[in-house]
């Protein structure tokens, strides 16, 4: 049985334990998804709310919500998860992940008084347990569970690689931030597609950095990451050509992407692109809305709902930006339906904004 938690080999039974949770996520994802979606149409009202309302008698949705909450349990807990994998291991974790902090240790800049907002450490976001700046065991855990998290899609071109290479359609720039960057994939991502680029990290989790320093370094790929609140940004005005960030807003309530909108126009040049990835104004009308508001709340997801229900491009008109666009995006070929149709398989509903500094 593979036990080095310094490499990415899991043991057999970590394998076998997470393939029953992916396999029956697809199920999930699949045949109880049409399901319920058929029945909330069936239903024929245009509230959110109602449907919710009137699904909650129905076994289906019940087995639906039921699996929807406690895979992502499973993934992380129980006997073989991913954090009791992870846990025993926490001290070599350490050791390891500050083995290659000395390592190009001017790419790493840590703040030890970091102070967190307070709605980073109030909850549990994706009912992740701990959240993922809390220990070493987060981080790594984070970094496995992410790779099932889209189970579907192995065979496409990477989400990451697919956003970044949509950044290098609209732009060359010589230094791009990557904001929210966690154990820095996007950010990998942005170095590979513009190598000649200065890459920058930032994100508020110490072990989430330490790890993407570790990945970088193993990559021979030099990023610099760098611990610091997106709100509130150490670097100079005027520091950047471009920004970028995936799945970091829907985790941040609205003043706080207000503060975010704001800083990113401070740190970014004039006629700089500022780009996210992100979830925003799912399609398939009330159904859709009914779906991704319950996921919202089963997977403890406390700002969804809020960032969909304010008006980003308005936000960042006000921010500084201009010539806004707030558009779907496809995370895998032929992802995105016709218009207002409700995808055939659940999905997030991936939404780029990208926006140009005024
Ligand atoms: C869902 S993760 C996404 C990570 C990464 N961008 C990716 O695509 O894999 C959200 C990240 O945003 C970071 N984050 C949340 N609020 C932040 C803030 N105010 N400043 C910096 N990072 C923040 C979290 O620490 C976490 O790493």
């Amino acid at each position: 049985m593979a036990s080095n938690p310094a490499d990415q080999n899991m043991p057999f039974e970590v394998l076998a334990y997470q393939s029953f949770v992916v396999g029956l996520k697809l199920h999930w994802t699949h045949a109880l998804y049409d399901k319920v979606v058929e029945e909330a149409q069936e239903l024929g009202l245009t509230d959110p709310k109602k449907i919710e309302k009137e699904m909650q008698g129905s076994t289906t949705y019940q087995y639906y919500g039921w699996l929807e909450h406690y895979l992502q349990q499973y993934k992380f807990m129980g006997r073989w998860g991913f954090m009791s994998h992870f846990e025993p291991h926490e001290g070599e974790l350490e050791k390891i992940l500050d083995k290659y902090a000395k390592i190009e240790a001017d790419m790493l800049e840590l703040d030890p008084d970091i102070k967190f907002p307070k709605y980073y450490t109030l909850g549990d976001f994706h009912q992740f347990p701990g959240g993922v700046w809390i220990n070493n065991t987060g981080a790594h855990s984070y970094e496995q569970g992410s790779r099932t998290t889209m189970p579907t899609h192995s065979a496409h071109a990477d989400l990451h690689t697919r956003y970044v290479r949509m950044i290098k359609n609209l732009c060359k720039p010589k230094k791009v931030l990557d904001e929210g960057c966690g154990f820095g994939k996007t950010t990998m991502s942005l170095k590979k597609e513009m190598p000649k680029a200065d890459v920058v990290g930032v994100d508020l989790s110490e072990p989430c950095l330490k790890l993407a320093h570790r990945r970088a370094v193993e990559e021979k790929m030099p990023i610099k990451f760098v611990q610091g609140d997106i709100e509130c940004m150490k670097f100079e005005d005027d520091s950047f050509d471009t920004i970028a960030g995936s799945m970091v807003l829907h985790e941040m309530p609205p003043r706080a992407i207000r503060n975010t909108f704001k800083e990113a126009r401070r740190v970014l040049k004039k006629g700089g692109y500022y780009t996210h990835l992100d979830f925003y104004d799912p399609p398939g009308g009330d159904v859709g809305k009914f779906i991704y508001y319950g996921h919202a709340v089963r997977n403890r997801e406390p700002y969804m709902i809020t960032m969909d229900k304010m008006d980003l491009t308005a936000e960042l008109e006000k921010a500084g930006f201009t010539d806004i666009r707030v558009e779907p995006f496809e995370e895998y070929d032929g992802a995105l339906r016709k218009g207002e149709e409700i995808p055939e398989e659940w999905r997030f509903p991936w939404t780029v904004i990208i926006a140009k500094a005024a």
